[in-house]
């Protein structure tokens, strides 16, 4: 998939006439259109300028593969679903979930509901049919702006998606999570480490510098065995 265009016009012209806007508004807009993913996104018909990350993490890491079954967690407004679908092809499998209404994807099935509840993550779990091959969260709780806090909850929610994936992973299986920067997931991690050949904490250059998101990007996960011995020393040295 193309990358987005690099530079490009700025059109922080456009907005020269532009009236009746709070300054954060301004801000917001303007940033917007000056944005080349949000361009490109909106070129090639994706959602949302966020399926560039997703986009730059599989070029990274070679995650999406034809015939993949992928569940995505946090997907609306359907960018990484859409990216997902375009990967894998026709005969592999991909299941979203919102809390929010999505507009249907062709290619994928689409499900609303809370993934806290565990009747959702039933749902979820009956719609892959089996077992998965990359366990996708995107999830992010409205920000209350208080640094720690929205630290915990989307560790909280990281945490939920790495309990899911090491049920339904397939051994060789990957999982993507959003964290923020900020040093909570230390838990998190030591489960990553047990669990899969290699850890990694990742930043694609679409997620915005001034963002504090990062991604754990786990591969190779090493099974049922290593689920059910989780005691069991790591292999291999896990990179973070
Ligand atoms: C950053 S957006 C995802 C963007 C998406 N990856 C895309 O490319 O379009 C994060 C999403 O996580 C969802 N979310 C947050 N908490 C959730 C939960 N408990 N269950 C399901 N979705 C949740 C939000 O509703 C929001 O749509």
């Amino acid at each position: 998939m193309p990358r987005p265009p690099a530079g490009g016009r700025p059109l922080a012209s456009r907005l020269r006439d532009a009236k009746g806007r709070s300054a954060g508004s301004q801000r917001w807009l303007t940033r917007q259109l000056n944005d080349p993913y949000v361009r490109a996104a909106k070129a090639q018909g994706l959602r949302s300028r966020a399926a560039f990350k997703l986009i730059e993490l599989d070029e990274k890491y070679g995650l999406l593969k034809p015939g993949a079954r992928v569940v995505d967690l946090g997907a609306a407004p359907g960018g990484w679903t859409q990216v997902a679908v375009r990967k894998v092809g026709p005969s592999g499998r991909v299941v979203a979930l919102d809390l929010l209404p999505m507009e249907p994807v062709r290619g994928a099935t689409v499900l609303q509901g809370d993934f806290q509840e565990v009747e959702t993550e039933r749902q979820v779990e009956e719609a892959l049919g089996g077992e998965a091959d990359l366990v996708l969260s995107d999830m992010a709780p409205n920000t209350t702006g208080h640094a720690a806090t929205d630290h915990l909850r989307i560790i909280a929610l990281a945490e939920i998606a790495l309990d899911f994936a090491l049920r339904v992973l397939a051994p060789g299986g990957a999982f993507v999570a959003k964290v923020f920067q900020g040093g909570a997931e230390k838990g998190l991690l030591d489960t990553l480490k047990r669990n899969f050949a290699s850890v990694r904490h990742a930043k694609p250059p679409a997620s915005r510098k001034e963002s504090s998101e990062l991604y754990v990007v786990a591969t190779g996960f090493r099974g049922a065995a290593a689920r059910a011995g989780a005691a069991a020393a790591p292999e291999g040295a896990a990179q973070t």
